[in-house]
Parts: structure tokens; C-alpha cells; sequence
């Protein structure tokens, strides 16, 4: 039998955080309908920041509240502190994620605090989300690369994964933000990482800035990782990552594995309609 591979779809989350022409939230919630659809069986829909740092996800609780919640599906949903938290749980976000980044300059930038605060500021949200019961991922971004630091050291990024990880986060989402990364960097990296942690507990976030990010899923699979992060129609960037593309599209990473001989229960047709959409949504002001 295949093997099984995991695609966390991020599209409606970091594939539109980003997008200059605000969204209406009807087209964000067909867009999460469609890829419902699609067999995908994660999906981040939103996420609860501040709107002043980043107006498109806004409308993140009408969003949870709009979409056609399909059974077996997780509903996914960013929760950078106790306020985002709270504002996830009314909204019912099945699932939430915080996020931290392995390169101080990021960080700040990012969510304005030193790397160290940020984990004293997940402490409570990992608090009360395990009195809900509701899984916490974590995101350490700039694994190889950071925007404003330039190279970051693997060490970095195994210290904020345990310190994730010992908080209680289920899983970490390594992110290479700006899509810098090659397997030629990666491999050291998970090799530090997978000798201290279990690789059923990471997952590959990889943009595709200089389209790397599927031979970089490679590699971290030849690391026994299983899980991947991807955007419908390679949607996206960060806000605070100037340079930074798209996720790697997750008609690619589907085609890919498939490819590889991996099972993701995904249906290719129906995520290229799901893309097509997207286009459309995005069309105007989307660089492809
Ligand atoms: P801050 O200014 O340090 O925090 O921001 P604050 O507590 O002083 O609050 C400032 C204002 O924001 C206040 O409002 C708060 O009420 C409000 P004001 O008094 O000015 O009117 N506020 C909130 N509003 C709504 N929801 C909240 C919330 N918290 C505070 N949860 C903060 C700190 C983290 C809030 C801010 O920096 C922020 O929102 N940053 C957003 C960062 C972001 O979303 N970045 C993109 C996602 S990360 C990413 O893309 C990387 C990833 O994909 C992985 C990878 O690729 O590497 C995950
Ligand atoms: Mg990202």
C-alpha cells in the first residue's frame, strides 16, 4: 500500500494574507468551499491578528461563520496571542496555530516582539487551548534564510521548535518564508533536527520563490516528514517578507507526490478547479 502523505492547504490563510485589493469574504468562503471538496482534510481559513498589521484577514470570525463546515475536515486558523485565541475560539477554529520565527529581525518585524517574548506570549494560548482541547501547530519561519538577518543558524531553529514542541504544540511547520532554501541547506538542517525530534512531528512549509520548494519537499520526505504545507494556485507571501512568492501550489505538491507513488487522498481535478478560482478572485492584482 502507498504511503500516506499529509497536505495542509494554507491558501485562504497565507496564500491571501497578502493580496493588496482587499477580498470580499464571500469569495474567500466559496474559495474554502470549493477546496472542501477537494479531499483535502486540512485547511487554514484565516487568522486572528491585528487588522491594522494586516487588513486582509479581517473578516476572519464572518469567514469561520460562512463556510460549509465538511465532517472529517479540520478548520485551521492563526492565533499569534491570547486575544487571537479567544477571538478563534468564538469563531469554533477546530484547530489553531501560533507562530514564531527562528531569526530575531523576523520576529519583530513579524509580530513585534524578540523571539524569546513571543514564546513567553504563547505560553497562556497553549495554556488554555489544552483546557479546550484544541491542537496547537507551531511555525518557526526563516529556517535557512531570514529577509533582514541573511543566513540563520540550524541551531536556532531546533531551540524554537523544542521550546514549541515543550510548550505543546502538536507539531512545528518549518517555514522557509522566503523560499531561499535548497535541499543542499535543508539537509544539515533536518538532519540536526530529526536527531532530536520525531520527523511525525514536522511538517515542510516551503515557498517557491525560486521554484525549489518540490525539491525541498523531496528532501524533507527522504527525512521520513509527511506532512506539507501548500496554497491553491501557489497564492501568497508574508506581509513582513519582502520578496517572498507564493507557497508551492498544491496542484504541484499533489501531482508530485502522486508522482512519487504517495497516496493524499487529494483529487488533482478538483484542486485545478479550485485553482482556477482562486485566479479569478485574485486575477487582478496576483503575480503569477
Ligand atoms: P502589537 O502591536 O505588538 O500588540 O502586535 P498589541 O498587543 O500592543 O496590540 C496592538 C493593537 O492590535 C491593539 O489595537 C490591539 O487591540 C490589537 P489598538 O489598541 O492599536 O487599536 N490586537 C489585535 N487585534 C485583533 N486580533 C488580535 C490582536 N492582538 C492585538 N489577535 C501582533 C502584536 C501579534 C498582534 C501583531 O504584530 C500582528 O497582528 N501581527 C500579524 C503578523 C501576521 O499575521 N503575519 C503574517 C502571518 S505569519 C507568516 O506568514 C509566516 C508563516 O506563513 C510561516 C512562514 O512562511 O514562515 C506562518
Ligand atoms: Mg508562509
Amino acid at each position: 500500500m502507498a504511503e500516506t502523505v499529509t497536505i495542509f492547504e494554507v491558501g485562504p490563510r497565507d496564500g491571501l494574507q497578502n493580496e493588496k485589493a482587499l477580498l470580499s469574504t464571500a469569495d474567500k468562503i466559496t474559495l474554502i468551499d470549493i477546496l472542501s471538496e477537494t479531499g483535502l482534510r486540512k485547511i487554514e481559513t484565516t487568522s486572528f491578528v491585528s487588522p491594522k498589521w494586516v487588513p486582509q484577514m479581517a473578516d476572519a470570525a464572518d469567514v469561520l461563520a460562512g463556510i460549509q463546515r465538511k465532517k472529517g475536515i479540520v478548520y485551521a486558523a492563526l492565533a499569534p496571542n491570547m486575544r487571537g485565541f479567544e477571538a478563534a475560539m468564538v469563531a469554533k477554529a477546530d484547530e489553531i496555530a501560533v507562530f514564531a520565527s527562528a531569526s530575531e529581525s523576523f520576529s519583530q518585524k513579524n509580530i513585534n516582539c524578540s523571539i524569546e517574548d513571543s514564546i513567553k506570549r504563547f505560553e497562556p494560548v497553549l495554556d488554555a487551548a489544552r483546557e479546550a482541547g484544541i491542537p496547537v501547530r507551531g511555525y518557526v519561519s526563516c529556517i535557512t534564510d531570514c529577509p533582514y538577518d541573511g543566513a540563520v543558524p540550524p541551531e536556532n531553529v531546533l531551540d524554537v521548535s523544542q521550546k514549541l514542541l515543550a510548550l505543546g504544540c502538536y507539531e512545528i511547520s518549518l517555514g522557509d518564508t522566503i523560499g531561499a532554501a535548497t535541499p543542499e541547506k535543508l539537509a544539515p538542517l533536518l538532519q540536526l533536527l530529526c536527531d532530536q525530534i520525531d520527523a511525525s512531528r514536522l511538517a515542510g512549509h516551503f515557498h517557491d520563490t525560486r521554484n525549489r520548494a518540490l525539491d525541498n519537499m523531496e528532501c524533507a520526505l527522504a527525512f521520513g516528514i509527511r506532512t506539507f504545507d501548500s496554497s491553491v494556485a501557489g497564492l501568497g507571501g508574508c506581509p513582513y517578507a519582502p520578496g517572498a512568492k507564493g507557497n508551492v501550489a498544491t496542484e504541484a505538491v499533489v501531482s508530485r507526490l502522486s508522482t512519487l507513488g504517495y497516496e493524499t487522498g487529494v483529487d488533482i481535478h478538483k484542486v485545478v478547479k479550485a485553482a482556477s478560482f482562486a485566479h479569478k478572485i485574485t486575477g487582478a492584482t496576483h503575480e503569477l
